[in-house]
């Protein structure tokens, strides 16, 4: 960020949240490379010279090795895994096969954080890595259940971000874990509290108002700070 000028790395935007995520750090002039599993269209339409799309699959460790070495030198203010599931979300535990919640598992919780591993070299000084968590994640505000298996994968994503931030301490990261409200996408459904841009607006806002700051922290698209 020598010249003033900010460069994002955004994962998971072919829609929603992280689709919505792009189009508002372009609006703010930011430089951003954004992944989709396959072409998607509504990424497509935000063509700019400061967009750049690139493809993969945070399951896969192959495909997440290979974008690394295509990022090459290239550094980041922001490294931003948005990607998650929600499959069968709405199923009490005993009822999901075990295939689906140990891939729901697996989307949500481990493939962020090897994301993260595979990616903080490429955080420039001062740089934030984001990982879209939920307040579903909490597991002191867990007070009405539901949700079940999502839940548990979002707690173990945040378990995860503090013991990799008690792993690199010592390099001073800035991680955040972010819960964007209750929003209408594909996930959130048409009765969601809030609209993408409302969310997404909010989340942008929290993030640069953090730039440099050094430490974990798990807050809302507002910045209020939630129990873990
Ligand atoms: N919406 C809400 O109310 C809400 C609330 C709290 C937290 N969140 C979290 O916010 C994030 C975005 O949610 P959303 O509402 O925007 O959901 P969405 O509309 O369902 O979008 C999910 C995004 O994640 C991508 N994705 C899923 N699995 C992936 C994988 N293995 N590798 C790469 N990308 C993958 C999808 O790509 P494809 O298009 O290829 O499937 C899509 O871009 C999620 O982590 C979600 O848990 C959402």
């Amino acid at each position: 960020m020598a010249d003033g000028h900010r460069n994002a790395l955004i994962v998971g935007a072919s829609r929603g949240l992280g689709l919505g995520l792009v189009e508002t750090f372009l609006k703010r002039g930011w430089t951003v490379t954004a992944t989709q599993r396959k072409p998607s269209p509504e990424l497509a339409r935000l063509s700019s010279d400061a967009l750049r799309v690139e493809t993969v699959d945070i399951d896969d460790d192959g495909a997440v090795a290979a974008l690394r070495e295509r990022i090459g030198d290239e550094r980041f203010d922001l490294v931003f895994v948005v990607a998650g599931v929600a499959t069968q979300a709405h199923d009490p535990i005993e009822t999901v096969p075990r295939a689906v919640a140990a891939q729901v598992y697996l989307t949500n919780a481990v493939s962020p954080v090897r994301f993260a591993e595979a990616f903080r070299d490429t955080l420039a000084p001062g740089g934030t890595l984001a990982v879209m968590s939920s307040i579903l994640g909490s597991v002191g505000l867990n007070e009405a259940g539901g949700w079940e298996n999502y839940r548990a994968s979002k707690a173990a994503l945040n378990t995860y971000l503090r013991s990799f931030e008690a792993r690199h301490r010592d390099e001073g990261l800035s991680i955040l874990l972010l819960h964007p409200g209750w929003v209408r996408t594909e996930m959130g459904g048409e009765e969601a509290d809030i609209d993408i841009a409302t969310s997404v607006t909010g989340t942008a806002d929290v993030i640069e108002s953090r730039l440099g700051e050094t430490g974990i922290a798990y807050l809302d698209y507002t910045g209020k700070t939630l129990d873990w």
